[in-house]
């Protein structure tokens, strides 16, 4: 069964009626632009074809959640950050709730998802992503899904209090069937870019528990470099206005590791520009460079990989068909992202599934999904 025939099944069974909307919402995978959505920068990411699925309707005075691996939240209403995984519908509920004249008292919600957890593919922005859209199409709101990717946003940022950028709620909400999503996190415009090349995930394993500490401390490493050029250069509104030309003058003017940050968060910027028109004229090679630039660049200047990533990248570059390999999402673990020639997928993920590199890894071949949906 699907997640959305799963979630509907699961809030029968729980709340003994129909649920009032069923929606769902993909993972993603950021092809290129790491670490630069929070810079006002570009990034590429696909929607995965894995979803989940959040079904919800009226309960009084109460807020349920329950999942399909049998985890329950119970609290009152207006309900409160709990620390755990139904914060990201809670979240989303409250600040909806806020929107809606005759204010809801309760919620019943069933969750049901085949999106891996801790891999790096942001389970968490599907979570909210699905819970967005099916209550601000119940309670009258609209699905606008710009709007649906702000509140799952927010939701992420203001009750969850994860420090995020926009990409991956923006990427969930937005992401065109078997295509990447080009999004300017500045402007928060989106343009479809097509993928003919294969992709291979392969999941570190290593957990995360390193990942928001050090994740809050780039940002404010970026903030604290944004606000030094600023004292220079007033009208400087994010670090990716840089002009690449003056860079290596700029940085000449940072402390050490500022300068390594925003060396990076300025080329990646540009990298995600050129991996764009690679795509668009069928240049696999030129984007497989691109890819691989871009993992050394997290490596060696943002410093947010692990050996453990490193060393899948390695044996992934060693493959013949792989063009680019990197580390997605934020690092510190989580996944590797593969580029492999077209056709070649399988066999990659088979080799590297097989012990390329020296042991064996878990990779799976993506496949391209589409955005969020209201399914019932
Ligand atoms: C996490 C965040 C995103 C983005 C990436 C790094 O996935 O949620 O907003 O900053 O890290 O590119």
């Amino acid at each position: 069964m699907n997640p959305v025939a799963r979630a509907e099944a699961l809030f029968r069974a729980t709340f003994g009626a129909d649920p009032a909307r069923v929606a769902s919402a993909p993972g993603r995978v950021n092809l290129i632009g790491e670490h630069v959505d929070y810079h006002g920068g570009h990034v590429l990411p696909v929607a995965i074809a894995e979803r989940t699925a959040v079904a919800v309707g009226s309960l009084a005075g109460r807020f349920v959640a329950v999942s399909e691996h049998g985890s329950r939240a119970e609290f009152g209403w207006p309900v409160q950050r709990a620390g755990q995984w139904s914060d990201y519908v809670a979240g989303v509920a409250q600040l909806l709730a806020a929107q809606v004249s005759a204010a809801p008292d309760g919620l019943a919600v069933a969750v049901s998802s085949d999106v891996p957890l801790g891999a790096g593919v942001s389970s968490s922005a599907a979570l909210e992503v699905a819970a967005a859209a099916a209550l601000a199409s119940w309670w009258g709101l609209g699905t606008d899904p710009r709007a649906v990717a702000a509140i799952a946003h927010r939701a992420e940022t203001e009750f969850v209090g994860v420090p995020c950028g926009v990409m991956d709620q923006m990427a969930s909400a937005m992401a065109p069937e078997g295509s990447a999503l080009l999004i300017n996190c500045a402007t928060l415009e989106v343009r479809p870019v097509p993928v003919a090349a294969d992709l291979v995930l392969v999941d570190s394993g290593e957990s995360h528990a390193l990942r928001a500490g050090a994740y809050a401390e780039r940002r404010r490493e970026g903030e604290a470099a944004l606000a030094r050029l600023r004292s220079a250069d007033p009208a400087l509104e994010h670090l990716v206005d840089l002009a690449p030309g003056r860079l290596h003058e700029v940085l000449k003017s940072l402390p050490a590791p500022l300068d390594r940050r925003v060396r990076h968060v300025v080329e990646e910027n540009q990298r995600v520009l050129r991996a764009t028109d690679a795509l668009v004229a069928g240049q696999f090679r030129a984007f497989g460079k691109l890819v691989d630039a871009s993992h050394n660049s997290l490596r060696d200047l943002y410093e947010c990989s692990t050996a453990r990533l490193d060393q899948i990248v390695a044996a992934a570059r060693g493959i013949p068909g792989v063009l680019g390999a990197r580390l997605v999402g934020a690092g510190w673990g989580g996944s590797v992202l593969v580029v492999v020639v077209p056709g070649r997928g399988d066999d990659v993920a088979r080799r590297l599934a097989g012990g390329a590199g020296g042991r064996p890894n878990a990779a799976r071949r993506v496949k391209v999904g589409y955005a969020a949906t209201v399914n019932r």
